[in-house]
């Protein structure tokens, strides 16, 4: 038996392939690193989308068709209560998704691609005691979203750096929260069913869940002087550095490197602190330093969970939101891998291995 299923191929597809020797990321035969320079979310959504639902738009109506249907899923933010926003941001977007028709066509997947882009900024704001405000179907998702969080349209740099999270993370091979998707998909349940097992799988610190721990360590480095000391010794204790390294690719993540522009258009326009980004270059120079010094077999990159974490802070997303922007992005992927998988006809049921005991009569 494979541990974790490593190296099996447990579905094919034409949405996505992650290939680490080279580098690379392909959607549906475009390269991320092109995608991002030319693309909006939407383009992605109607590159991943196509062929899977008989009336899907073009993605200049794509844009306002998600855009109005941001805002009838914007209702369900009354159904909120106190004790729901005593949980974390991921559990209330879970809890009003499961609201939501468990339908298959594209009005339903229209929906619920709108969902956590409505409600991530909407529970945010009810958290702080301020009203959640309403979305505007001509802005794209990005911006919206932004809108939506700070209640002022966002700058060109802003909502080009979100918008291209959003892609940057639209969906990536079998991974846990996608291979969740095509499994419930597979038992011909419907979209809401699909996305909510689908986030269930995310929230998961191995999955989603890590960016905050970047930030945390960027505290507590605190400034560029105690850097190599303190990276030095988390190596010698033999932890983890946070945002490095990744179990498939190989030589570079094409995820950090789309969202490192971002970044530096963001620093070039006058909009990150400063103070965060140098102590962020230095951090991350010093560790692929220790890093290259205690693994020279081993190509330890800088991963996409770094990136994410400055971009999301310099956005203004607090880090105990940062699973649910991430499912407003892979929410695309999730829909079209259900999508693909329900053409595909088969239930996945795979087998296991009985180790148990056996019964003590025989039969
Ligand atoms: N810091 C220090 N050492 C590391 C790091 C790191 N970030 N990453 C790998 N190594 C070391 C390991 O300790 C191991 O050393 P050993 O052979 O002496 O035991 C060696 O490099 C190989 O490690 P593996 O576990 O085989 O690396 P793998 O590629 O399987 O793991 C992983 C990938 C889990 C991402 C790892 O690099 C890691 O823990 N990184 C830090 C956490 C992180 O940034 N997670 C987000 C990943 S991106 C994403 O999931 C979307």
């Amino acid at each position: 038996m494979i541990s974790g299923l490593e190296d099996v191929v447990a579905a094919e597809t034409i949405l996505s392939d992650v290939d680490g020797q080279s580098g690379k990321l392909v959607i549906r035969g475009h390269f991320l690193d092109d995608l991002v320079c030319s693309a909006t979310y939407e383009d992605v959504l109607q590159v991943l989308w196509d062929g899977f639902f008989a009336d899907l738009s073009d993605s200049g109506r794509l844009t306002r068709q998600l855009g109005l249907a941001r805002q009838e899923v914007f209702a369900h933010l009354e159904a909120v209560d106190r004790r729901l926003l005593e949980h974390p941001n991921i559990d209330v977007v879970r809890a009003l998704v499961a609201r939501m028709d468990d339908g298959q066509d594209i009005s339903a997947a229209l929906r619920l691609a709108a969902a956590p882009a409505v409600f991530t900024p909407g529970i945010l704001r009810l958290q702080r005691g301020l009203a959640p405000i309403a979305p505007d179907a001509s802005l794209g998702q990005a911006a919206d979203m932004l809108r939506m969080l700070h209640n002022k349209v966002p700058t060109m740099e802003q909502r080009s750096a979100l918008d291209r999270y959003l892609m940057t993370v639209s969906d990536h091979g079998l991974n846990a929260s996608t291979f969740t998707a095509r499994v419930v998909a597979s038992t011909r349940a419907g979209l809401t069913s699909v996305v909510l097992a689908a986030m269930s799988a995310l929230k998961g610190p191995l999955h989603g869940g890590a960016p905050g721990p970047v930030l945390d360590m960027l505290d507590d480095i605190g400034n560029a002087e105690r850097a190599k000391e303190w990276l030095q010794s988390a190596l010698d204790r033999g932890e983890r550095l946070m945002g490095f390294g990744h179990r498939v690719y190989r030589v570079r993540d094409p995820r950090a490197d789309a969202l490192k522009t971002s970044l530096q258009a963001l620093v070039n326009a006058g909009q990150v602190d400063e103070r965060r980004m140098r102590l962020a270059q230095i951090v991350e120079k010093t560790a692929l330093e220790l890093l290259a010094r205690k693994k020279p077999d081993r190509a330890l990159q800088t991963n996409v969970e770094f990136n994410t974490a400055l971009l999301l802070e310099a956005l203004g997303f607090p880090r105990e939101a940062f699973t649910s922007v991430f499912a407003a992005g892979r929410v695309g992927g999730w829909i079209a891998h259900a999508r693909e998988q329900l053409r595909a006809g088969r239930l996945i049921r795979p087998q296991s291995r009985y180790v148990g005991p056996q019964p003590a009569t025989p039969a």
